[in-house]
């Protein structure tokens, strides 16, 4: 058998990670500001991490969520703390996408309503609901397509007011910073306009934490940097530094009842052992004040280079829009530098989204490459 073709691959096979590093079957050193995907929050191989793992495992491994598993409260207690939101309800699941397919799922119960606003660039998964809410059309199967899906213009709250407006709407879903989109962020009062209007037409307000949360932005979650409480926050990629969980933050308004949502695997003891590690790290570490040291220091470093058009970022997650398309810079990146950098939608932008212990003396390695490539670059223009 082989594999299903989907991906665009790197000719690189890793063999060993630690920390912001990685080295590949030939023993080559590559630097990692990408964390594949913003998912590596703590670091890669980070000690705490793999000792609570392999210790879970020792221990028990897998039972199904029709008996206690305790570490489960324990992960929902540490989170409800580090996150401030200590009276909300945590349901576990295994992705991104599946944490965005329950949260618009409970919010049409909820309401007994069905049309959700979603925005332009957004980008919330490949699962039904979770596609049809992403604004890219060759992801939507024909399966997929529905009008229960309202795309609005990111940060119009014109178009808001107008479309709540006419329309029973169950939910508003944003992404706390958008990320494949090219980390374009929310303006707060755009954030605060759909707290109002949610409040005001009994809609739930959802906010897709999954790439913008767990202290990336030097906040617990981006849409704390606007003062606001969504009613539901989705949260995956960094809670398990690699191990495959996601979760659903759900506001006390909201009553569960058994039957409402499940999973097999969601919650399992090693997803918990992870994600209660993580959390862990980034409370010992102080790894969100970190984000925010080192995305000034990074911000500052590169913020008057000739090559670059904008900067958006917050904390630890870069958008670094280039005054070129980035694809022959992101790959100078890689091979002359060994280098890891992400992509956007936007095809001028390199995505940067290194673990949150990412040192400077490691930033600076890439501050350096980046000014060495970003000369040759407008010379060649
Ligand atoms: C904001 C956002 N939501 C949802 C997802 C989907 O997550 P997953 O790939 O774990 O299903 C992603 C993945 O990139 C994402 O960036």
């Amino acid at each position: 058998m082989k594999l299903f073709d989907v991906y665009p691959l790197f000719d690189l096979n890793f063999v060993k990670a630690k920390g912001c590093l990685l080295w590949n079957d030939k023993g080559e050193k590559y630097l990692d500001l990408y964390g594949g995907h913003a998912v590596i929050s703590i670091g890669h191989s980070h000690p705490q991490y793999i000792k609570a793992i392999s210790t879970q495992l020792e221990n028990i491994g897998f039972y199904s969520n029709s008996v206690k598993i305790p570490i489960q409260e324990e992960v929902a207690e540490l989170l409800g703390e580090i996150s401030g939101y200590d009276n909300y309800n945590l349901f576990m699941c295994n992705s991104g996408a599946e944490a965005n397919e329950n949260a618009l799922k409970l919010a049409s119960f909820h309401t007994n309503k069905k049309k959700t606003i979603c925005f332009t660039k957004a980008f919330h998964g490949r699962t039904a609901a979770a596609v049809a809410a992403t604004d890219n059309k060759k992801i939507i199967a024909p399966l997929n397509e529905t009008d229960n899906f309202i795309f609005l213009p990111f940060n119009d709250e014109k178009a808001l007011e107008v479309t709540f407006q006419k329309n029973e709407i169950a939910a508003v879903i944003i992404e706390g910073i958008q990320g494949v989109g090219g980390v374009q962020i929310p303006n707060p009062n755009f954030l605060q306009k759909i707290r109002t209007l949610c409040d005001m037409y009994e809609a739930v307000f959802i906010c897709d934490e999954i790439q913008s949360g767990y202290g990336r932005t030097g906040k617990f979650f981006a849409h704390q940097h606007a003062n606001i409480q969504a009613d539901i926050i989705t949260v995956a990629k960094g809670m398990g530094n690699g191990f495959p969980v996601g979760g659903v933050l759900i506001t006390p308004k909201i009553n569960a009842k058994h039957g409402l949502l499940g999973t097999t695997f969601g919650g399992n003891y090693l997803a918990c052992a992870a994600s209660k590690a993580v959390l862990e790290v980034m409370k010992d570490e102080n790894l969100i004040q970190n984000a925010n040291v080192l995305g000034e220091y990074l911000y500052n470093q590169l913020k008057d280079e000739p090559a670059v058009k904008e900067i958006r970022y917050q904390g630890l997650m870069f958008g670094i829009e280039l005054k070129f398309p980035c694809v022959d810079f992101r790959n100078q990146l890689l091979k002359e530098h060994h280098i890891l950098t992400g992509n956007a939608s936007c095809p001028n932008t390199l995505r940067i989204l290194p673990a949150l212990n990412v040192t400077k003396p490691e930033l600076d390695t890439f501050i350096g490459a980046f000014k060495k490539i970003a000369q040759s670059d407008l010379v060649a223009l």
